[in-house]
């Protein structure tokens, strides 16, 4: 992916096309509103259908649509993916479905719970449940590849690899929280660790969870992450990358750990 994309675009509004495959690309369509942890929004357009991966918050749900309008027929939109069910990620769903009923929410059966809360009693939608089917295969062959990434954050959490780009749309993974904000990390390495810091030491429930997800990845041949907040990591960090998340320590491996003698006020 090409660095310039920086500087190329006018992030206040355009769609951004960040990887281009013919009848398979990758657009960025998300916020650039002044939140320390503003939302990434990305769109595939496949062959004319439009599949959106976390489609961010009801209060952006306008800039979203004017955004997607630049490339692509709102009404061409026929899957919204939710990486896992907070406001930031998913809430704008309930106004997507508003606009087209048939819009198939891709996820998590643990997720597809929470999220159900989203839409009034009597509305049902169309699910595609990413154990049950955890690969979806696009008109253009391009397949994508939900891999879970269990208790980083959310229980139900699913990423997703995409075979035709190499791209994994990774979620609050890799996610990072500053005012200062390049779409594409474009500077050192180390730098960005402090703003994943901030986000993955509060958020990301522990380091064994870490190296499960890190193991489910083992296979496949990444070359680009795309989070949900923060930067766009590319080839030349990858390793750093996957080398942060492996040590990283974070949510509960701060806890102090109780024996039962610290908890005696319990009878045996
Ligand atoms: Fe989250
Ligand atoms: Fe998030």
């Amino acid at each position: 992916m090409d660095k310039r994309i920086n500087g190329k675009f006018d992030l206040t509004k355009e769609a951004v096309l960040l990887i281009d495959k013919g009848l398979h690309k990758i657009y960025w369509v998300g916020t650039t509103s002044q939140k320390a942890l503003r939302s990434n929004i990305y769109l595939i357009i496949d062959s004319e259908e439009g599949i959106i991966i976390d489609c961010g918050a009801r209060v952006e749900f306008k800039e979203t649509v004017n955004r997607i309008k630049q490339v692509l027929p709102p009404s061409k939109v026929t899957k919204i993916f939710a990486n896992h069910q907070d406001p930031d990620v998913t809430s704008a769903m309930t106004d997507w479905l508003e606009l087209n009923p048939q819009i198939t929410i891709i996820t998590s059966p643990v997720i597809n719970v929470l999220i159900n809360h989203y839409v009034g009693n009597n509305k049902k939608y169309n699910f595609h449940n990413t154990e049950i089917e955890p690969k979806l295969t696009l008109k253009s062959g391009a397949v994508l590849e939900f891999i879970p990434s269990p208790f980083m954050h959310s229980p139900g959490a699913v990423t997703i690899y995409n075979h035709k780009t190499k791209t994994l749309f990774s979620g609050d993974i890799w996610s990072a929280i500053s005012l200062e904000w390049k779409l594409i990390l474009d500077y050192d390495f180390q730098e960005h660790i402090e703003n994943m810091d901030m986000f993955h030491q509060g958020y990301i429930s522990s380091n064994r969870a870490c190296r499960y997800f890190l193991y489910n990845l083992k296979d496949k041949d990444i070359t680009n992450i795309m989070p949900q907040h923060g930067s766009i990591i590319t080839q030349n960090n990858l390793n750093s990358a996957f080398r942060y998340i492996r040590d990283l320590k974070c949510g509960i491996d701060f806890f102090p750990e109780y024996s039962d003698k610290d908890l005696d006020f319990i009878k045996s």
